[in-house]
């Protein structure tokens, strides 16, 4: 936080105008300690959003340019996101778009906006259900990790980020990956502990893939392992108003997606035993009717990596060993949507 401090008090924010943007809970639980930490922040203005995926709307980010505009806000000013992945989502839309773009920063305050949500610098909203179809490439000037933040954060969300630190093992470091899962199995860990403790790796290997292939044309889509079904079965849980997280969707699309590697990558079945053991400790597995997966299907025909009408995903040969672009059938979606609670 000293840092962020020194940074706003330089000469490149000598006469910038800051806005921080906060939800209910981070306005209640992490503002006051961001204030007190770091004065430069003292005269900013702040604006609320509502809680979660609902501020991920066009409507909330139009109040936020209205709100920018009477407020004077110009090309210099500076909007810093003090939240989770929907607060960081939305204020980096914001700010790409407000006067063809100006300069934010990413405060992450859960374990998914550590891990991963806050770096890269995808923005996006939601519409019409469908999760993230608009946004921009649009890189943060920095972003701010301070740990004590998850101190607050109940622990259903620490387990919601737990799937995107999962996500990062499996795609990036067996070593890492198989210590875990040791630890989980045999030594009875506790789960949110331990993903704590992995927040940095995660964050660096984010951000160096990142910073290879900042429009995602290659590596950078290894990134979206789990989340070719996991943006489906979210779209069809918000559709239903059900309440399901982005992580716990990320976490069931883990599960397809490995099932699927092993059926076409030759992904080993001990992978996808051990993975599902996991799965099924945290998470309900939802029990999809064929009618649900016509359901769940409309939104992965609409997903933004799919290409020539194909739906692509990323599955694994072993650990840390994903294959980019692989096609699959509708019917094998069918396949591993109808097995995911039976696996
Ligand atoms: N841009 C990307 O690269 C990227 C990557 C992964 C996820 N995402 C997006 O991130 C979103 C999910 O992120 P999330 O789970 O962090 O969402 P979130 O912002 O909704 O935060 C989850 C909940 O925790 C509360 N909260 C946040 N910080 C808190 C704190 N310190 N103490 C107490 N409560 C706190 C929030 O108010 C909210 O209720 C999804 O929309 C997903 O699409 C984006
Ligand atoms: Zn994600």
């Amino acid at each position: 936080m000293s840092k962020l401090n020194r940074m706003l008090k330089g000469v490149s924010y000598h006469d910038s105008k800051l806005f921080i943007i906060v939800d209910e809970n981070t306005y209640s639980h992490c503002l006051p300690s961001l204030i007190a930490h770091v004065p430069a922040l003292e005269g900013a203005e702040f604006f609320e959003v509502p809680v979660g995926e609902e501020a991920k709307s066009i409507e909330v980010a139009s109040q936020l340019w209205e709100s920018l505009l009477q407020s004077g806000a110009d090309r210099n000013s500076v909007i810093i996101n003090l939240g989770g992945g929907c607060v960081c989502d939305l204020g980096g839309f914001v700010a790409a778009g407000f006067k063809r773009g100006i300069r934010y920063i990413n405060i992450p305050t859960t374990l998914i906006a550590m891990a991963d949500a806050a770096i890269g610098g995808k923005t996006a909203v939601n519409l019409d259900n469908v999760k993230n179809p608009v946004g921009f490439f649009w890189q943060p000037e920095a972003v701010c990790m301070n740990p004590l933040f998850l101190d607050s954060l109940p622990s259903d969300e620490l387990a919601n980020g737990f799937f995107e630190v999962l996500k990062t093992l499996y795609i990036s470091d067996s070593r890492l990956l198989n210590g875990l899962l040791f630890d989980l199995k045999f030594k009875n860990g506790n789960l949110l502990d331990e993903a704590k403790e992995l927040v940095v790796h995660c964050a660096t290997f984010k951000s160096n893939v990142a910073e290879a292939d900042p429009a995602e044309q290659s590596v950078r889509k290894i990134l979206n392992f789990g989340h070719t079904f996991g943006h489906g079965i979210e779209s069809f849980a918000i559709e239903r108003g059900m309440s399901m997280s982005h992580g716990i969707a990320v976490g069931i699309g883990m599960l397809c997606e490995l099932y699927l590697s092993v059926k076409k990558t030759g992904l080993d079945e001990g992978v996808l035993a051990d993975y599902r053991d996991i799965v099924r400790n945290a998470v309900d597995l939802p029990c999809y009717s064929l009618a649900d997966t016509e359901s769940i299907l409309k939104y992965m025909r609409n997903d933004k990596k799919n290409r020539d009408g194909l739906i692509l995903c990323v599955l694994l040969q072993d650990y840390a060993t994903p294959v980019i672009d692989v096609a699959i059938s509708e019917n094998e979606v069918r396949d591993a949507l109808l097995k995911v609670s039976k696996l």
